[in-house]
């Protein structure tokens, strides 16, 4: 039994085009698209129509760094995959790439199944996997083989985090070299995680305790030096490099640098890098454990040179690293000691809207904001044109964006397992209307009309972003 939905009378954007047309959307996938008002446009016959006159129609959001019930510092990202990908749904996002964990001892088979287990079932939207690898080993190194032939094509490696996450350098460039020769994408966490903890240790020794000091340690020459240190390993492996979380305007030095002598080096930014700044973490009262992520926060003027970077394309992707943490019982772990706060923020349900108010405050096209938060996202990790994009086949992830709609970012009314907002507050023009997944209603004129278990696992490709 066929199910025929026709979307009328938007502005169609994706990454290379813009057009009024009328999309006819049928087992799940898009059928057709023509020119509104044209012959062929009319010929389109479907059980439900969406009316979008006014309204973009935008492929739905892919968010290709999340970490849902994640554990860090003794606690857990207080999203579920459940709660997370509903969030992640009513803001316009309709796949996921969430991170498995090997832990130190263990196999990445056990890390993967782990987290298998946790999202089976409980997704509202798609999702995939990429792996941190945390032990690098022989048996390691022989699984990421297999790995990238079952769809997780991509490894995110730490530079910090020691005795926990971290890989030395020769740990790191025997994943690279691996890398180079199965098709994997290496993700870096690229900050030196040795030099910080020394710098934690004088700090906290000094007194210095406070939510503020966590952006004072974590230097932005120790990204700096860190992606310098990543890119050079890879360009020893012959391996691409994907450096994630790119904050400081020195790191995108780095990754401009080596773009410019033409190695495959690319880097990802996050919201809280483009909107907030050191200010917030200086926010009096602990208030400032809200915003303690690493990379950490930086003053405002590294902003400008990461819009630079999204719109040279030095920097390629808006991902959110969603980790929330509960201000109440969870970064409250932290108070007297600052190395305490469990690490990340929200912002799973908030990217499409942020990069959307980016367009319309002037730093990137249309065009742009559904390149760097759709398209590339999915050529980057292997899942394009399947998403990421509007055209024949590509499956019907779709969101109706009501670009004139007012609305203020509150934790009061965002969906997001967490108590407090990063950005409370905040005006954004620009609102999500309805979202399908693979042609089903998951968010339908502002309600929620999406079930737990709707969104499937789904294998991706190795990178596609490298030709
Ligand atoms: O602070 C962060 N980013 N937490 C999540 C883990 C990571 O390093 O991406
Ligand atoms: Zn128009
Ligand atoms: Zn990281
Ligand atoms: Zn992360």
């Amino acid at each position: 039994m066929s199910s025929r939905t026709v979307i009328r009378g938007g502005l169609v954007v994706t990454a290379s085009d813009e057009i009024h047309a009328d999309v006819l959307i049928e087992d799940g996938r898009i059928a057709a698209l023509a020119a509104s008002g044209t012959p062929a446009a009319e010929a389109f016959t479907a059980e439900r129509t969406i009316d979008a006159s006014g309204k973009y129609v935008v492929p739905g959001g892919v968010d290709g760094h999340t970490h849902m019930e994640m554990p860090f510092g003794g606690t857990y990202a207080a999203d579920t995959f459940e709660t997370g990908t509903r969030a992640a749904a009513w803001g316009g996002t309709t796949t996921i790439v969430d991170f498995a964990i090997q832990s130190v001892g263990h196999s990445l088979r056990s890390g993967l199944d782990a987290w298998h287990a946790k999202a089976e079932g409980n997704c509202a939207i798609d999702y995939a996997f990429h792996m941190i690898v945390s032990d690098v080993n022989e048996k390691t190194l022989k699984e990421m083989d297999l790995l990238v032939e079952e769809g997780v094509t991509s490894f995110k490696q730490f530079m910090a985090y020691p005795g926990v996450f971290y890989s030395d350098d020769g740990q790191i460039l025997r994943a690279m070299q691996r890398a180079a020769e199965n098709g994997g994408l290496i993700m870096m966490h690229a900050e030196n995680g040795i030099a910080i903890d020394v710098l934690v240790e004088q700090a906290l020794a000094r007194g210095e305790t406070d939510p503020r000091y966590h952006g004072e340690v974590r230097k932005a020459l120790l990204e700096a030096e860190a992606t310098h240190r990543a890119i050079r390993l890879a360009q020893v492996a012959g391996a691409p490099l994907y450096v994630v979380h790119v904050s400081a305007a020195e790191a995108v030095a780095e990754l401009t640098r080596a773009r410019d002598e033409g190695l495959p080096v690319f880097g990802e930014t996050c919201p809280q890098y483009l909107f907030l700044s050191t200010d917030n973490l200086a926010e009096p009262g602990f208030e400032g454990a809200k915003y303690v992520c690493s990379t950490p926060l930086r003053p405002a003027e590294h902003q400008a040179a990461l819009w630079r970077g999204l719109r040279g394309n030095d920097l390629q992707v808006v991902s959110t690293d969603h980790c929330p943490f509960c201000f109440s019982g969870q970064k409250e772990l932290g108070r007297g000691d600052f190395s305490k706060i469990p690490n990340g923020m929200p912002g799973v349900e908030n990217r499409m809207d942020l990069l959307h108010q980016a367009v319309v405050d002037g730093h990137i096209s249309r065009r742009r904001w559904i390149e760097i938060a759709c398209a590339t996202p999915a050529r980057m990790f292997g899942l394009y044109p399947k998403k990421g994009t509007i055209a024949p086949g590509a499956d019907a992830d779709v969101v109706v964006y009501d670009p004139h709609a007012e609305q203020v970012i509150s934790a009061e009314t965002h969906h997001m397992n967490v108590d407090y907002s990063a950005y409370e507050g905040k005006r954004i023009t620009g609102r999500v209307e309805t979202v399908l997944s693979r042609g089903v209603p998951v968010v339908t004129e502002r309600e929620y009309t999406g079930r737990k278990g709707h969104g499937v696992y789904t294998p991706r490709a190795t990178c596609q972003y490298l030709n």
